[in-house]
């Protein structure tokens, strides 16, 4: 498997898009946050896309010159029509114009309607973090995508509709859950089966609703293999997570929810962004997160574990080391990436 420096990747990344059609702009926003994905440790979400992007491009699901526009404006909110942009290029208006308006107003929601896959949503609660603000991102797929089993239910029904929360910490690194509201998200299946291996237990059911770690059962012919919710046992509160998030996203982007007739992915996003000092004096704020950390990184290991992580936590010593040593980049991916590339 070859490894790969960030700043080689994300130009090789660039290149690849560009010569499909893509300004630079928009290739380098979507070629950074797929190399950022990486370099965070979330392989599903990096550079591993490039073969379905260049294909939506080509099929006309991506328009690569593509920009947001607006529906409706107020000075707290805001609604724009995604216009099949890239969900990066989207995304990233999308947490800019809430972060603009929430230094106005202390708090401000923006949602997006159909746009392509929004990515790693991490990045968008990150890029509000560097603002100095909370931030909110939830993101549905249109009621597409539908991969994911209800709680007690045998087949696909909702999306992986994840949720990210980020908030700056003061220390080295934001604080930053994000979360597929399914066990795992489909591209880590994607992932595994390009890597020939098996998926852990607990993440997918086969067609007849069976357990199974064979990561090709996903994509048996419909009906299809399923997605767990999030939780296990207590699979209800991720399904319920799920059904909350396919209405702030789905419903209110305009992007819809899930439902029975199939349709193509095409996300919808809500964020929210959400200013400290409004809220806070920004030293009080930092002083309470930082005891925070301070007393989760105090406890001591259970029976198995290194050590307690906080959330975000775990991306940031990924990126340092990739940072450092570079990124490995799957086979299928990386011939991918030696046919679509302009030099090729
Ligand atoms: N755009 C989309 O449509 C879409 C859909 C689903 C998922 N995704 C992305 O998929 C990626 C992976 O999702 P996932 O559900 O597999 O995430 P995951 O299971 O890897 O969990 C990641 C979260 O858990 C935290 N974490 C990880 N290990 C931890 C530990 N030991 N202790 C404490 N916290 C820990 C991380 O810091 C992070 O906040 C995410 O980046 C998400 O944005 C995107």
């Amino acid at each position: 498997m070859p490894r790969i420096a960030h700043q080689e990747l994300t130009e090789l990344v660039t290149q690849t898009f560009t010569k499909a059609g893509t300004p630079q702009a928009h290739a380098e926003i979507v070629s950074n946050h797929l190399v950022a994905s990486n370099l965070a440790g979330h392989d599903s979400h990096g550079v591993m896309r490039i073969i379905q992007y260049v294909a939506a491009i080509g099929s006309g699901e991506i328009d690569p010159q593509a920009r947001p526009s607006t529906l409706s404006d107020s000075p707290s909110g805001a609604s724009l029509a995604g216009n099949r942009a890239f969900g990066q290029v989207a995304g990233y208006d999308c947490m800019s114009l809430a972060i603009e308006k929430a230094r106005e107003m202390g708090v401000a929601a923006v949602t997006v309607s159909n746009c392509y896959h929004s990515g790693r949503i991490g990045t968008y609660a990150e890029q509000a973090a560097e603002a100095g603000m909370i931030g909110i991102i939830l993101v549905n797929a249109g009621g597409g995508g539908q991969w994911v089993s209800p709680f007690g239910g045998a087949a696909g029904r909702m999306g992986t509709n994840p949720l990210a929360i980020g908030a700056p910490s003061g220390g080295k690194y934001p604080i930053i859950l994000d979360i597929a509201t399914s066990v795992a998200p489909e591209g880590k299946v994607r992932d595994y089966r390009n890597r020939g291996k098996e998926v852990p237990e607990g993440w997918i059911l086969d067609h007849q609703g069976r357990p199974t770690t064979n990561p090709n059962d996903l994509y048996e012919p419909a009906p299809g293999g399923s997605l767990q919710p999030l939780g296990g046992a207590a699979g209800y509160k991720g399904f319920g997570l799920s059904v909350m998030i396919d209405i702030l996203a789905g419903g209110l982007s305009g992007s819809g929810c899930c439902r029975s007739e199939e349709v193509a992915a095409s996300d919808g996003l809500t964020m929210l962004a959400m200013n400290i000092e409004n809220f806070a004096a920004a030293g009080a704020y930092y002083d309470q997160v930082k005891a925070l950390v301070e007393h989760l990184k105090s406890c001591p290991p259970a029976p198995g574990f290194k050590e307690v992580f906080v959330p975000g936590e775990h991306e940031f010593r990924c990126r340092e080391q990739r940072l450092a040593e570079g990124i490995d980049v799957d086979e299928v991916t990386w011939s991918a990436l030696q046919k679509e590339a302009p030099t090729s």
